[in-house]
């Protein structure tokens, strides 16, 4: 581990962070320069950040998206302070970051939870303090969220068990479970399943455990992402006429499948196949007059003048896949 007010730690500070020293030893012992260089748990990047500094490729990946910020931003900082040198050596400093699933948008532990519950079919259980879920007679608890699942998180679940009510349910039928459970999780400890078991057992009590790893088994699954927008009404001061305008518009599937692709958005009027608004919308409905709806080789425009008499003004924006993003914005003017 590295030393705790070591320059190192200051810049970067991962709490399992390396010293370089020790990575530059290993790459240098194992490796030449240009060759190519992989830590597929590289946490805050030393092993990319040296690879780098000795001139050799390397690839990275981390489940943890604090990783992949951290790792993005030392990478960048150090390719800066290399290729600002005057040298023969030859530098790798090229850093490009990849999406290769859909689990990078778990920023939020209950939003993840509700998009998990939602994609898997399961029916939410949000009063409930000790299962998150129902699917078809089985408990559900999403364990771990961007990381590996431990003994200590069904430690929490035990915690909040009422063992008493268990042991009766188990008393009056010895022999067969007196729960059925499902734990989610993203990567787990092999032993899992088998610990959770034995601790039931020592409580006297037999369950049907079932693990889902969702990187595991469900590989495939997709999450539907929300869209998001950027609205503002702007004044202007000579002609005293006020204006909707989107700054910004966010398709989250739309851009997903791009960055898959790998196409880079300059303009999000790109992106937008209609612009619907309501200036006077009465909640529940949708009347738009103001309709943006370009030819093939033009974009909506994204700033629409305001009526005077304008109230509760809703948008509805359309992406070129047909997924919208609908808003109410408040017209004080
Ligand atoms: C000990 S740190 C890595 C330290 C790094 N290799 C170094 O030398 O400085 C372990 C990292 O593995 C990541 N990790 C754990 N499970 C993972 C998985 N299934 N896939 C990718 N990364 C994972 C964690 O998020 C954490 O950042």
């Amino acid at each position: 581990m590295i030393n705790p007010v070591a320059k190192e730690r200051t810049e970067v500070n991962y709490p399992t962070q390396k010293p370089e020293a020790l990575l530059e030893r290993i790459i240098k012992a194992s490796s030449n320069p240009g060759d190519l260089i992989f830590d597929c748990f590289m946490g805050s990047g030393t092993t990319q950040a040296v690879a780098m500094k000795l001139g050799r490729r390397f690839l990275g990946a981390d489940i943890n998206m604090g990783a992949i910020q951290t790792t993005t931003k030392r990478l960048i900082n150090r390719a800066k302070e290399l290729n600002g040198q005057i040298t023969n050596e030859k530098y790798y400093t090229g850093v490009e970051v990849y999406n290769v699933n859909d689990y990078e948008f778990f920023r939020n532990e209950l939003e993840a939870k509700r998009l998990i519950i939602e994609a898997l079919g399961m029916q939410a259980l949000p009063d409930n303090n000790l299962w998150d879920a129902e699917l078809d007679g089985r408990m559900v608890a999403i364990l771990g969220i961007n990381r590996v699942a431990t003994a200590s998180d069904f430690e929490k679940i035990i915690a909040n068990m009422d063992i008493n009510a268990y042991s009766r349910k188990q008393s009056q039928n010895p022999t067969k479970p007196v729960e059925k459970v499902t734990f989610v999780c993203m990567g787990h400890d092999p032993n899992l399943g088998a610990m959770f078991k034995e601790k039931m057992e020592s409580l006297g009590l037999i369950i049907d455990l079932e693990i889902v790893d969702l990187l595991r088994d469900k590989k495939d699954l997709r999450f539907k992402r929300e869209s998001d927008a950027e609205v503002v009404i702007v004044q202007d001061m000579k002609s005293k006429k006020s204006y909707i305008e989107i700054k910004n518009f966010y398709p989250m599937n739309l851009l997903q499948k791009l960055s898959i692709e790998h196409q880079d958005i300059e303009d999000w009027r790109d992106l937008v196949d209609s612009i619907l608004i309501d200036w006077n919308y009465d909640e529940g409905t949708f009347s738009p007059t103001m309709l943006d709806t370009p030819d093939k080789r033009e974009t909506v425009s994204g700033k629409y003048e305001i009526p005077a008499n304008a109230g509760r003004i809703h948008i509805k924006i359309t992406d070129v896949l047909s997924e919208s993003w609908e808003g109410t914005i408040k017209n004080r003017g």
